[in-house]
């Protein structure tokens, strides 16, 4: 199995479905900070996917797998059929995947009934089934990742689903400190992350509510995992992973301000604009993403209430465009 040495620290963007596309995977990457990102997680059920739909959850496949600014993305799967997802990785390697992340711990109910996600935490022999059948298949330079919950109702097989992904031959493991039943309530269990890291040889993530410089800190401290991912910390703050990966480097840490993020979120608007033919999309997303920004940032909601009755694109453009030049709205 060839070794994949991977220089620590690294700074991961976490998958989000409806939320981190190939749309936000640019903009955040290119605000920079981010070592590495994943896609929404494709679920695999009966059949084999096209290469368009490899393309529409990872659009960098045209660009040899990185964003624009030249961040690796990885194909995050969902499934419990290891045959097919076999199958459906090699086809995804043949499209130009040279990542794959494993979903133990998508806590939608759909995806639970169908015996995927945090449903398989309750089963680490068939955790590690599905990981060894994936591994044995796909070529040795595919890199093999699995990202967990600490477990389904209760943390009882925390463990074993952790050696169980090891066991696997994964060479990467991605822990949310959190039950599926803890939804995303706080707090995160951090010291949970410890304990796996104790037991558990393959690199680790740390992953879960960290919001700030400080609580990154404190989670590489708790956990002992110097690999950290981000997650609605990274949507909300959107120069969070730039202020750790300075603060890292030794550099200053200067946040962005909300008139530095304006032109970020225009030129996100405009990418939503050209990505879908539904009028509708753009705005949604836009809104969406003001909404999570408005606890940081009171000029966000300014800016939502300022947009929420326009449904025209051009008028949306012209009040981002100008949004810096309302006092009204500056931080
Ligand atoms: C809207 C949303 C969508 C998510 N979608 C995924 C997903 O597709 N795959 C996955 O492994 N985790 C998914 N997660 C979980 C996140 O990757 C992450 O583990 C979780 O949000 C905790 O990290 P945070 O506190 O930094 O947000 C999602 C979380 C949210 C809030």
């Amino acid at each position: 199995m060839s070794n994949f040495l991977i220089p620590s620290p690294q700074l991961y963007l976490a998958p989000m479905q409806g939320l981190v596309d190939d749309v936000m995977r640019t903009i955040l990457t290119q605000l920079g900070g981010f070592d590495a990102c994943v896609t929404e997680f494709v679920r695999i059920t009966h059949t084999v996917h096209s290469r368009a739909t490899w393309l529409k959850y990872m659009p960098e496949l045209a660009n040899n797998g990185l964003t624009p600014a030249g961040t690796p993305v990885t194909m995050q799967l969902l499934g419990s059929d290891e045959e097919n997802m076999a199958v459906n990785a090699l086809n995804a390697v043949a499209c130009g995947v040279d990542r794959i992340d494993l979903n133990f711990g998508c806590p939608a109910p759909t995806v639970n009934r169908h015996e995927g996600g945090a449903v398989l935490l309750r089963n680490p022999h068939k955790i590690e089934s599905i990981v060894r059948t994936l591994r044995q298949r796909l070529p040795e330079k595919v890199m093999l990742s699995a990202k967990m919950r600490l477990g389904y109702d209760n943390k009882n097989l925390a463990l074993a689903c952790a050696q169980a992904i090891e066991a696997g031959g994964a060479q990467l493991l991605t822990v949310h400190a959190r039950t599926k039943v803890e939804g995303y309530r706080p707090p995160a269990h951090w010291s949970w992350l410890a304990k796996i890291r104790q037991n558990v040889h393959l690199p680790m993530v740390a992953n879960g509510d960290v919001f700030s410089l400080h609580d990154y800190r404190l989670i590489r401290d708790i956990s002992g995992c110097d690999d950290v991912m981000l997650g609605r910390g990274a949507v909300m703050i959107p120069d969070l992973a730039r202020q750790i990966a300075n603060d890292n480097a030794g550099k200053s840490v200067m946040p962005l301000s909300w008139d530095d993020l304006l032109p970020w979120i225009a030129h996100f608007f405009q990418l939503c604009r050209y990505k879908s033919d539904n009028p509708k999309f753009a705005v949604a997303r836009l809104k969406q993403w003001l909404g999570m920004m408005k606890s940081v940032y009171p000029p966000a909601l300014i800016l939502f209430e300022r947009i929420r009755t326009l449904q025209q694109h051009d008028a949306i453009a012209i009040v981002l465009r100008d949004g810096a030049n309302h006092s009204e709205i500056q931080s």
